[in-house]
């Protein structure tokens, strides 16, 4: 089963997000995809860590092929390309209009900033202190409801243990998705015993996942594994229009 982004998604994904070097497989573009476009609260999408600007442009088309508020982009642009680049890519897909870009750290970002936020995306520095910080400094903003995903959960070591060892035991947070590196959180308020029986079994299979990546599991279990995640993440995300 994999993660469906739509007819329009899809085009999308082909034509112009695999043309931006970046980060992101196909299947975590069709994942921001439906959180963008069809994910849960109100407010704007905030990227922490553009790059080039290839989760930036998805992120901006879903938003834009729904009706909603768009992106707001957040680099330094110090280290792998230039704010040029990321503003030729997002000007080439005809998203000027959605995007905001913010040139400086997230932590300078943060500072006065007062709008909510249906869709944190957090993809910056790698660091277990700042990713850290990103997620203390932002998720005060995300509405009741709203959704923090983080990139690079498991081969980088500071979202995997803020993933691992801060966030799956705080029960204001259910975790709803885990595709590829991508994991994401929906903020709750008290969490139902569904959403809890959901978050346990993500947890488990988030194990074997980590094994299987590792080529530590045999290909079948592996497969069936990818399977589960991908079809409980789809469950848990609402349809991409
Ligand atoms: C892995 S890349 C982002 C990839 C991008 N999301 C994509 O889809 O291609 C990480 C980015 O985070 C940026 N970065 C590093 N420290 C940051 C900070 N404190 N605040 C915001 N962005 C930061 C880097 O400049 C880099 O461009």
């Amino acid at each position: 089963m994999a993660i469906s982004a739509s007819e329009s998604g899809e085009r999308w994904i082909r034509d112009v997000a695999r043309g931006i070097d970046g980060w992101l497989t196909d299947d975590e573009a069709r994942y921001l995809w439906a959180l963008a476009g069809a994910g849960p609260g109100r407010g704007v999408v905030v990227e922490i860590g553009s790059s080039r600007g290839k989760s930036t442009v998805v992120l901006a088309a879903a938003s834009r092929a729904a009706g909603r508020e768009g992106v707001v982009a957040i680099d330094p642009h110090l280290h792998h390309a230039s704010e040029a680049t990321f503003r030729a890519n997002v000007a080439r897909a005809g998203l000027g209009e959605l995007v905001r870009p913010l040139v400086m750290r997230s932590d300078e970002a943060v500072v006065g900033w007062r709008e909510p936020i249906r869709l944190l995306w957090i993809d910056g520095a790698h660091d277990y202190d700042s990713v850290r910080a990103d997620w203390e400094g932002w998720a005060p903003f995300v509405v009741a409801g709203g959704v923090i995903a983080f990139h690079d959960t498991f081969s980088w070591d500071g979202p995997r243990r803020l993933v691992e060892e801060v966030l799956f035991q705080r029960r204001d947070l259910a975790v709803i998705g885990i595709v590829d590196s991508i994991t994401a959180f929906r903020t709750v308020g008290a969490p139902t015993a569904a959403a809890r029986l959901r978050s346990a079994a993500f947890r488990r299979l988030r194990r074997l996942h980590e094994l299987g990546r590792q080529r530590r599991l045999p290909g079948e279990l592996r497969r069936a594994v990818r399977w589960t995640l991908r079809a409980l993440s789809r469950a848990a995300t609402p349809r991409a229009r």
